[in-house]
């Protein structure tokens, strides 16, 4: 199993011990019941010739009062375990009580990047995601850290904040590993039943036909529609569906740059959200 670490002064002193030898550290944030999403994030990491970080920590104010914080899957041995099969030097595993301090008062707040898509239906998600990344990158000081597009929208609000507060760390976003009936694996895959998980591919089957469509120079909002449409056919309540400039987020109704296809619905009381590229 990967080394847990929960006291800050032996992260410090960890991580100073390899920056001494001259060594390179790059992080993984995660929320754990890690899959092999989580771990091809750990793989590619392995690959930078960096000793690994990776975090779990369940982030409370990331999560709206209604959401799944409780019943959220924690399960530290098998995670720890993972860890140690892909090669992971060190779990940083913070309390609570650390991380959110009383007194706690500061938050990061990204504009524009966060007002629509998840950002319109989880306020103050993005404000807690920007937060504890900040923090988790302060403490660890990673050379780079590693994200998944199965977030985009994250992944770009976290290279803007990187970016506007001149943190200075490398942010690399890796594709996103799915199941072979093209389902983005998710901790969240957990709570399917099984006619949910049955359905649950038509998700990214209607992204990915969109994005076909908008490649042929067509008008999104009519896809859109008939996506939307077949979502619902499938059994899912949609809350977005959008295809968007991928850079700014900006919904697009013709594409002509770099776009991205990217949808949020419940099966039944589980959030889902997908992304493709056109
Ligand atoms: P979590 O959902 O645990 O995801 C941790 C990292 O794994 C994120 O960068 C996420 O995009 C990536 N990931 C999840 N599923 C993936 C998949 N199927 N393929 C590739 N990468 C995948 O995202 C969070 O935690 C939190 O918001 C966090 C950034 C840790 C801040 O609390």
């Amino acid at each position: 199993d990967t080394r847990a670490i929960s006291d800050p002064a032996a992260l410090r002193e960890t991580v100073a011990a390899w920056r001494a030898k001259g060594e390179r550290v790059v992080l993984v944030p995660t929320m754990g019941a890690l899959h092999r999403g989580h771990l091809a994030l750990v793989a590619h990491a392995r690959t930078l010739g960096a000793r690994v970080v990776a975090s779990i920590f369940v982030n409370p104010t990331q999560f709206g009062p209604t959401e799944d914080f409780a019943r959220y899957p924690r399960d530290a041995a098998s995670d720890l375990a993972l860890l140690g099969e892909a090669g992971t030097d060190l779990a940083w595993m913070p309390e609570a009580g650390t991380m959110y301090p009383p007194g706690f008062a500061t938050q990061i707040t990204v504009g524009s990047l966060t007002e629509g898509l998840c950002g319109a239906f989880r306020p103050g998600h993005f404000s807690g995601v920007a937060t504890v990344v900040t923090k988790l990158l302060n403490q660890v000081r990673p050379d780079a850290a590693l994200f998944g597009e199965k977030d985009f929208q994250q992944l770009q609000v976290i290279r803007r904040a990187v970016a506007d507060l001149d943190m200075g760390v490398a942010i690399h976003g890796m594709p996103t590993v799915r199941e072979a009936d093209g389902l983005a694996l998710s901790s969240r895959n957990r709570y399917l039943a099984p006619a949910e998980r049955a359905a649950a591919p038509t998700l990214h089957a209607v992204l990915s036909r969109i994005a076909a469509e908008a490649r042929d120079d067509a008008e999104t909002p009519p896809a859109i529609a008939k996506g939307i449409a077949a979502l619902e056919a499938a059994g899912f309540s949609v809350q977005y569906l959008a295809v968007c400039d991928a850079q700014t987020l900006a919904p697009l109704a013709r594409v002509d740059g770099p776009a991205r296809v990217l949808a949020a619905a419940y099966l039944g009381k589980t959030r889902l959200i997908d992304n493709v590229p056109v």
